[in-house]
């Protein structure tokens, strides 16, 4: 007799696939596959238990079931991103494609860059389900403990295919993480860079979830072992190449921890390019009270967006704009985009909004985006990077 749990996944996996079959028998038998895309899919998904959603929508990226964006980025809107060009600082964020399956299909929806993981050193199955929740009147989703991963060496060898293939160019960071069970997260990250570092445009170590897997990563001490550590396996790879190393933060740190990141990443033994501000949040401000918004596990979008952009600013203040920051947390327009880039960030990224309004999203705020601009009086993105911060400070 199959287990419960069994049975879930097997019904989700059967929902998904008649989901795509028929997507795919319509898609073949409609004229205007665009509108159809359109029409069908972000409605189908709504209804779905939220992972089945997630995935079924990964599912149509990996087949590159969407059709690829015509939009032309504006130039006020191009950038340099770690040496890189990028036509538009709008990435995805980690945690949507997080084995690096589909990563050509996301690349046709107009991201600036990708970003694929969290990847973990080991393959594992992240807790059982539920756990993702959709939160629709509040535009947010909680999700816990959900890392299921196929493990550095699978990603990495799929990742050096993906290089190789004809016409590729997408910029695609990877997103290091520790194994659940491990107790060794310095060598799990050392291992990820080492991997990584080679077929990857950028490195980031998850540092934000740190303090739930018992961790006490925002102790100083620990996060100079880290870095000192990372930094020494980078330089291993030197022959081959440099590979950017972000570090990702949680919106929940302290204003002191903040404040110790700020002195550690300023010590030439612990150096990173760039932050990531932020990953989730475990607190539920502005949350409307419901029995899903009190499932354990971390919250993202709207009700994250205030917090997020405020930590930009208190971290752009902090470090001096010494190192480039990824602002992500609750972006869900060209508005909410502006004002992180405001608040200090050089770059943005996207990931419930993109899950509750699907691929236009990405062309709508990059639209909106370069009118801001230039409404504000800008020649292009950089100059109105961390134009207005102290805004955005605590008061
Ligand atoms: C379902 C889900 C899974 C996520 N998984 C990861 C992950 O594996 N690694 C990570 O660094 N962030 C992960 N995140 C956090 C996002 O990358 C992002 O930092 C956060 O959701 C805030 O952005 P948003 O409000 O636009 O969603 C996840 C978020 C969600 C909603």
């Amino acid at each position: 007799m199959p287990h419960p749990q069994s049975k879930g996944r097997l019904r989700a996996l059967g929902v998904a696939t008649a989901g795509i079959a028929a997507l795919y028998m319509g898609l073949t038998a409609y004229d205007k596959p665009e509108s159809l895309v359109r029409a069908l899919m972000i409605p189908t998904m709504r209804l779905l238990p939220a992972e089945t959603g997630c995935n079924l929508a990964l599912l149509a990226c990996k087949y590159r079931l969407y059709p690829a964006s015509n939009y032309e980025d504006n130039v006020n809107l191009r950038t340099k991103f770690f040496g890189c060009d990028i036509s538009n600082p709008i990435g995805l964020a980690a945690g949507f494609d997080r084995n690096g399956e589909a990563v050509h299909g996301l690349n046709d929806l107009g991201f600036g860059f990708i970003e694929i993981g969290s990847v973990t050193p080991l393959a594992q199955k992240g807790s059982p389900r539920s756990r993702i929740f959709r939160l629709s009147a509040d535009r947010a989703i909680i999700n816990r403990n959900s890392i299921d991963s196929d493990g550095y060496q699978a990603v990495a060898e799929r990742l050096r295919r993906l290089r190789q293939t004809d016409g590729f160019n997408a910029v695609v960071g990877v997103n290091l993480e520790r194994n659940y069970s491990s107790n060794t997260p310095v060598i799990d990250y050392m291992a990820g860079v080492k991997t990584f570092g080679p077929v990857a445009d950028y490195l980031v170590i998850n540092y934000s979830n740190a303090k739930d897997q018992g961790y006490n990563a925002n102790s100083k001490n620990q996060l100079i072992e880290l870095l000192e550590a990372v930094n020494i396996e980078r330089a291993q790879l030197k022959p081959i190449k440099y590979v950017p190393i972000l570090l990702k933060l949680s919106p929940d740190m302290t204003l002191d921890e903040m404040k110790d990141v700020a002195a550690v990443i300023d010590m030439s033994t612990c150096k990173v390019d760039g932050l990531i501000v932020s990953n989730a949040t475990m607190t539920r401000d502005n949350v409307s009270t419901s029995k899903k918004s009190q499932e354990e596990g971390a919250l993202s979008g709207e009700p994250l967006r205030q917090r997020s952009t405020t930590m930009i600013a208190q971290m752009y203040q902090l470090i001096n704009n010494s190192v480039p920051i990824i602002g992500v947390g609750g972006i869900s327009s060209g508005q909410d985009a502006y004002e992180k880039i405001e608040a200090g960030a050089s770059y943005l990224q996207i990931y419930t909004a993109f899950v509750f309004d699907g691929p236009d999203l990405v062309d709508r705020i990059k639209s909106e985006l370069s009118d801001c601009i230039t409404e504000m009086g800008y020649e292009n993105v950089q100059e109105a990077i961390g134009s207005n911060y102290k805004r955005y400070l605590p008061a």
